[in-house]
């Protein structure tokens, strides 16, 4: 269903459901309940009520309608996931540094073959999209063809992704480790081929301080200085034993944040995946240089790291992700990471409702990564990436939601029972690159 040559804009009718934020930090859902979004060359050209705007309708628009039941979201953003670890999601029993020797390292590895990176990473994006993920925040591996292969298969589905090549110089089997001469100049040669190559962006992957050297991070702060455009992305303070070996590696430092800080790799655009184990001081320096979280937290139950504390990000004023990670994450649905978000928060008493979970997922992490003046909401001009949501995609559901009294009720009971089969269409820079194919339930049980 890609728009035929006759037709120079799309036109969708139907249920779009988005968020904007509210007074102090709670958002807002806004619903248009019969509306119509025109789009034309990827962008969106107008959005409103379908009886204000039907006039624009015309012989060169191909109009795609939606039933009343099928939700039209903004696409959803992860702001953290491995690409090469979807082949380890699920392994059993360890925590974070014995799952990186015993699993993560080794299947990390086999990118060193193209062909194995290119099958993959085309694996990877094509459940990102049946999971209604159309943008996302990538790590590859050490290797560049790693890279080149994620970037590819974005690039055909025209996606927004952002990603880099992992710098790490030790602490790894020698299979994975560059030195900081071959991890600058191929992440220098990566960022000038695809940095802002269509929809591709670039970021600055050091692993996490254990893994590299002063010498690299000294590199990594290089990168970041002569290509300010760039985002980074890394790993803080997981947990305790990975906060007490940084100690130990960077006696001089006033604790591990500040080792990303010396380094430069502090600031707008950094990213820095958990923060569970953050003293007072790097809270407060997080806010004072800009920086971001990626709250991460299927992968924090799975991993035994311990749980997130989103209402003191908020607290602090520091912008804030949610994010699959996957590998160590247990699923690429930010419906499912939505859904542990809210029972993280709800066991630490904060709240999390259904308003803030779509904000989560669509424009709050578009403006954790910089990206919300393109994406997260229907509005002209921004970016046309947008995901059907089917309330009847399975009998529960459709019996939940024919229940609920009101749409935030349906939304929270699709975040908490979703997952890819809520997906019905996925659109991306306004084509359809995703369809599911089962028959919808029928309204009632
Ligand atoms: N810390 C360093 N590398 C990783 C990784 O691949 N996954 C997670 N969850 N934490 C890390
Ligand atoms: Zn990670």
């Amino acid at each position: 269903m890609t728009m035929a040559d006759r037709y120079t804009r799309l036109a969708v009718r139907g249920h779009f459901v988005q968020t904007r934020a509210g007074q102090g930090d709670s958002p807002v859902i806004l619903a248009e309940e019969d509306g119509l979004m025109l789009v034309e060359s990827g962008r969106i050209t107008w959005f409103g009520p379908w009886q204000e705007g039907r006039t624009q309708v015309d012989e060169h628009c191909e109009l795609i309608c939606y039933e009343r039941e099928q939700l039209i979201v903004p696409g959803f953003i992860d702001t953290h996931v491995h690409y090469p670890q979807l082949e380890i999601i699920a392994s059993h029993g360890a925590r974070l540094l014995e799952w990186l020797q015993r699993y993560t390292f080794p299947a990390e590895m086999r990118y060193k073959d193209r062909d194995h990176a290119r099958r993959m990473a085309r694996f990877f994006i094509r459940e990102l999209l049946k999971n209604g993920t159309t943008t996302a925040m990538v790590f590859c591996t050490v290797h560049p063809g790693s890279v080149e292969a994620l970037f590819a298969a974005a690039g055909d589905a025209a996606m927004r992704i952002i990603a880099g090549k992992v710098l790490m110089d030790r602490h790894g089997p020698p299979e994975l480790l560059d030195t900081p001469e071959t991890g600058y100049a191929q992440s220098r040669e990566l960022i000038e081929t695809y940095h802002g190559r269509g929809r591709l962006l670039y970021a600055v992957t050091p692993r996490f301080a254990p893994t590299s050297s002063p010498e690299e991070l000294e590199i990594a702060g290089r990168l970041r200085a002569e290509f300010p455009q760039t985002w980074l992305q890394t790993h803080l303070a997981e947990t305790p034993e990975e906060v007490a070996w940084v100690r130990e590696l960077f006696p001089e430092r006033a604790g591990y944040l500040d080792v990303y800080h010396h380094h430069g790799l502090t600031g707008e655009r950094c990213v820095f995946a958990h923060c569970l184990y953050l003293e007072d001081a790097e809270w407060r320096l997080l806010h004072a240089t800009g920086s971001t979280i990626a709250w991460c937290p299927t992968s924090n139950c799975f991993l035994g790291s311990g749980l997130f504390d989103p209402g003191r990000a908020g607290d602090e004023g520091i912008g804030l992700g949610l994010a699959s990670d996957v590998g160590g994450g247990t699923s690429l649905s930010m419906l499912r990471t939505a859904a542990e978000a809210y029972q993280v928060a709800h066991l630490q008493n904060q709240p999390f409702d259904a308003a803030e979970g779509l904000f989560r997922l669509t424009l709050g992490n578009a403006r954790a990564l910089g990206l919300d003046h393109l994406l997260g909401s229907f509005e002209a001009g921004k970016e046309a990436d947008f995901v059907v949501l089917d309330t009847r995609a399975t009998e529960l559901m459709a019996m939940r939601c024919s229940v609920a009294d009101s749409l935030e009720e349906q939304l929270f009971a699709l975040l908490l029972l979703g997952d890819d089969r809520v997906i019905r269409h996925t659109w991306v820079n306004g084509s359809l690159v995703h369809e599911r194919t089962e028959a919808p339930c029928p309204r009632r049980p």
